[in-house]
């Protein structure tokens, strides 16, 4: 029986009821529904909207309820129309006619509203933890790599060598501002809408602000209208999500390159690789592939919300129940990812001397040769010609900048002498650039610790 059945006469068609029910995914936030009755239910009584008795029942009766569910003890019942209505119905099968009193000043459209920012709060808490912990790992990381030189890349080519260690920040750095991001989002989810009632508020006195207080939100929502039909604050999860997940896409995407055998920069652990039903020899980066693959459900969830909000009149309307399978499957997907690329990260066993070896070869120290000349007092334009010449001669001739005669320098130009090879030393090149923010050893060991100091905060 709906709650709504008195309206109706017949029984409402069997495609309708699959239609329309959402017991089948909102159950996920019974607990918040029930913590949400608790509050208003306790409120209700201390402003006299119902008895003091009716009250402390209808409490007893949502603690029962809520500890049957943590313990498994009462199933849901997935015929009910949604979590609301179980609730409510378990509820008033167990106290009776007090039950039937919960409902008082308010309306399933203000309760799911506080539901949902509810449980996405709970899960922004979550899914800040799970960051946190991908970025100790790549701290974890970084400080056994701070003298792993390796090529940085710009389109992909060898460009300026940089290290691992400050590589892997690059992302760490990032993801901090992800947390940055839930943070600033949960402030606004956490904005309390119940006495926005179905649309217009309500004729109760209630004290919205005690609720407020009860259940830890911030403020209470200015506007009914607004309160209701409001899901600002899940799209913005939806697109910190986004962009978290392209982050780890990003990072998945370096993975999986350099686990080819082309580059072979890294092994992963075989407790986070796969194999191949027919090719013996292979073992596959599906993890990262998967995490790559993912980001587009993520993106596609928040199309969804953005696509349902579209142009919706104020206030509520049904299409907002499409919210809630968008928002579990894009914080579902990302927890994923975040959960099993720290492990995979702290595992991976990282390859220093192939690294060193594709520094090594593609001229990724013409840059410091140039500005040996410049410290020599030639114009950077004519150092930059003057090398330019140098690699094409190595490149023509099979050699490298650190196996070049300095004959062969010096016939380039007289401004050469033997310093030139300590200048081009690829660990040397590191080690010069030490400004904040740059590869140095130094510089990194200090970036990690700024990482470090912002985690503990
Ligand atoms: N299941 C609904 C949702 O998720 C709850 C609100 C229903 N309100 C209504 N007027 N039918 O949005």
């Amino acid at each position: 029986m709906k709650l709504w059945a008195g309206r109706m006469s017949g029984q409402i068609d069997d495609k309708l009821n699959e239609l329309n029910a959402s017991i089948g995914f909102d159950s996920r936030m019974i607990q918040e529904d029930i913590t949400g009755s608790l509050a208003h239910a306790t409120m209700l009584g201390e402003v006299g909207v119902i008895s003091q008795s009716d009250s402390k029942a209808i409490v007893e009766g949502l603690r029962g309820i809520l500890a049957d569910v943590q313990s498994g003890a009462l199933p849901i019942d997935m015929t009910a129309e949604d979590v609301h209505t179980f609730v409510e119905g378990e509820l008033t099968q167990r106290i009776g006619d007090a039950g039937k009193r919960l409902h008082t000043g308010r309306s399933r459209n203000d309760q799911v509203a506080l539901d949902i920012r509810m449980y996405l709060s709970g899960q922004i808490d979550r899914l800040i933890a799970l960051s946190r912990e991908l970025i100790s790992a790549c701290c974890e990381t970084a400080k056994q790599h701070l003298d792993t030189v390796m090529p940085g890349y710009t389109h992909l080519q060898r460009a300026q060598p940089v290290t691992l260690a400050h590589y892997i920040m690059a992302y760490a750095q990032m993801l901090l501002r992800d947390i940055d991001r839930l943070t600033d989002c949960k402030r606004r989810t956490l904005t309390m809408p119940l006495g926005s009632g179905a649309l217009a508020g309500t004729t109760y006195p209630l004290e919205r602000q005690r609720v407020c207080e009860l259940l830890g939100f911030n403020a209470i929502t200015e506007n009914s209208l607004d309160g209701v039909s409001d899901r600002d604050f899940a799209l913005e999860l939806l697109s910190d999500l986004s962009i978290l997940m392209m982050h780890l896409s990003r990072f998945s995407e370096e993975i999986c390159i350099w686990c080819s055998w082309e580059f072979k920069f890294v092994t992963l652990s075989d407790a986070f690789s796969t194999g191949s039903s027919i090719m013996p020899q292979k073992k596959n980066p599906d993890i990262t592939e998967l995490v790559r693959g993912k980001t587009g459900r993520v993106y596609g969830d928040l199309i969804t919300l953005l696509t349902a909000m579209k142009a919706l009149p104020l206030a509520y309307n049904k299409d907002l129940q499409e919210d809630k399978e968008a928002l579990f499957d894009a914080i579902d997907t990302a927890a994923l990812s975040l959960e099993v690329l720290a492990p995979m990260l702290r595992t991976a066993t990282f390859h220093p001397e192939n690294m060193r070896a594709a520094a090594a070869k593609g001229f990724i120290n013409a840059t410091d040769c140039a500005d040996y000349l410049v410290s020599k007092g030639i114009p950077f334009r004519d150092a930059y010609g003057i090398t330019g010449q140098l690699v094409r001669q190595c490149v023509e001739s099979g050699q490298t900048l650190e196996s070049l005669s300095l004959e062969a320098y010096r016939t380039a130009s007289e401004a050469f002498d033997e310093g030139i090879y300590e200048a081009i030393d690829l660990m040397n090149c590191v080690k010069r650039r030490n400004l904040p923010g740059g590869p140095a050893p130094e510089a990194v060991l200090k970036q990690i610790e700024t990482v470090e100091h912002k985690l503990e905060e």
